[in-house]
């Protein structure tokens, strides 16, 4: 490990035919199993759960916005509390998002220049830039464990040379990122592999930021509206060239499939939104695939989501009371939501002791016959 850096990975066990591997991460905040899943704060909690509920659901990695992005209120007041992990009381590990794709991707009004992510204020409606050094500003402030650089992301189905402008401008922005960063024995600073769906673009994108050593890596510009064929091509190609010692994330994406999938091409993290946001929408994840609570079939059916669910929820409620329940927000949404959020680990946990196992293989098969059950 170089000297400056935060972070330990020890890789524990490999497959043996896929590239899937389990490791234990070591943060400042502690230490990590992967493959893991990072479920998504926003303003500093979990919709719907508190920090204490998360640690029961076994999560101790989450992703906290960089929010109040270039609001001076918002870094004085976290300079004030001591960073977000005080902050939001949350003693475990955090990553936060460089918050260039999230201005993009929510605010249409963003426009991208050589400088920075020009956007107008969620707040106030005013005129503010958000530069790769004043976003590892701000995640400096924050305090993450992992930060992320700012990135030029572009929308998957995005062709042309725009795709190139923005991968280059990817690796300048690193370079800023690095030069801006106060605290590399602190916070790890990950950069993203960007270069749409072309694989040169992806393959020279992964070969330059390999130059900088950095502690880990991501994956980015994926999961947005490309083919499945088109994805994972992506996320191949880019582990195949990504130092096996090093962590890969791969940002966005929670569907089991893809988690299962891209444990397989070698990724060790991921975050979305889905699990928590599909919960509010009265949606259960399961072995078996998704089952929506709304549906009146459930009125009488007096099972949990799942038996073998050892969640607080699967452990006190049935399906017919989650059904009844479901079209008063709050109390389903919670209780779906720390349903989902459990799917998520023990998904994670079943594909870590396969790998341990040396079954993996068996596991990949099986699950997808949980989810795509042969027809005869
Ligand atoms: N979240 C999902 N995809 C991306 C990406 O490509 N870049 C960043 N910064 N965040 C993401
Ligand atoms: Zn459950």
């Amino acid at each position: 490990m170089g000297s400056k850096s935060a972070l330990s990975f020890k890789i524990l066990a490999e497959c043996p035919v896929t590239k899937a591997r389990t490791s234990l991460m070591t943060l400042p905040h502690g230490t990590i199993e992967t493959p893991v899943f990072m479920p998504v704060g926003t303003q500093g909690s979990l919709k719907g759960l508190l920090p204490e509920q998360l640690e029961k659901l076994d999560c101790k990695l989450i992703l906290g916005n960089t929010y109040h992005l270039g609001n001076r209120p918002g870094t004085d007041l976290m300079k004030k509390a001591g960073g977000l992990h005080n902050f939001m009381h949350w003693p475990h590990c955090l990553l936060t998002d460089s918050g260039g794709f999230q201005m993009v991707s929510l605010l249409e009004l963003a426009e991208i220049t050589e400088e920075g992510v020009k956007f107008k204020s969620p707040y106030d409606g005013s005129e503010c830039m958000l530069t790769p050094e004043h976003s590892i500003q701000i995640q400096n402030t924050i305090g993450a464990d992992i930060i992320m650089q700012l990135d030029d992301v572009v929308s998957s189905t995005t062709t042309g040379p725009r795709v190139k402008e923005a991968m280059e401008r990817t690796i300048r922005w690193l370079d800023r990122c690095m030069a801006a960063h106060q605290f590399p024995e602190k916070q790890n600073l990950f950069p993203i592999v960007q270069g749409g769906l072309d694989p040169e673009l992806r393959k020279e994108c992964a070969k330059e930021l390999i130059k900088r050593d950095t502690p880990g890596f991501a994956i980015g510009g994926l999961s947005g509206g490309e083919s499945k064929d088109d994805f994972w091509r992506m996320v191949h190609i880019s582990t195949d060239i990504l130092p096996k010692i090093k962590p890969r994330y791969l940002m966005g994406v929670g569907f089991a499939e893809d988690l299962v999938v891209c444990c397989a091409l070698g990724v060790d993290m991921y975050d979305c939104v889905f699990p928590t946001r599909t919960a509010r929408f009265g949606c259960a994840l399961t072995f078996t695939g998704q089952i929506n609570l709304k549906q009146q079939k459930y009125s009488e059916d007096f099972s949990p989501i799942d038996p073998e669910c050892n969640c607080s929820t699967c452990t006190n409620y049935t399906k017919a009371y989650l059904q009844k329940i479901v079209t008063h927000e709050t109390v389903a949404c919670h209780l779906l939501t720390v349903h989902n959020v459990r799917f998520q680990m023990r998904l994670m946990e079943r594909i870590r002791s396969n790998i341990k196992n040396g079954t993996f293989v068996d596991f990949v098969k099986s699950f997808m016959l949980g989810i795509y059950p042969e027809k005869n």
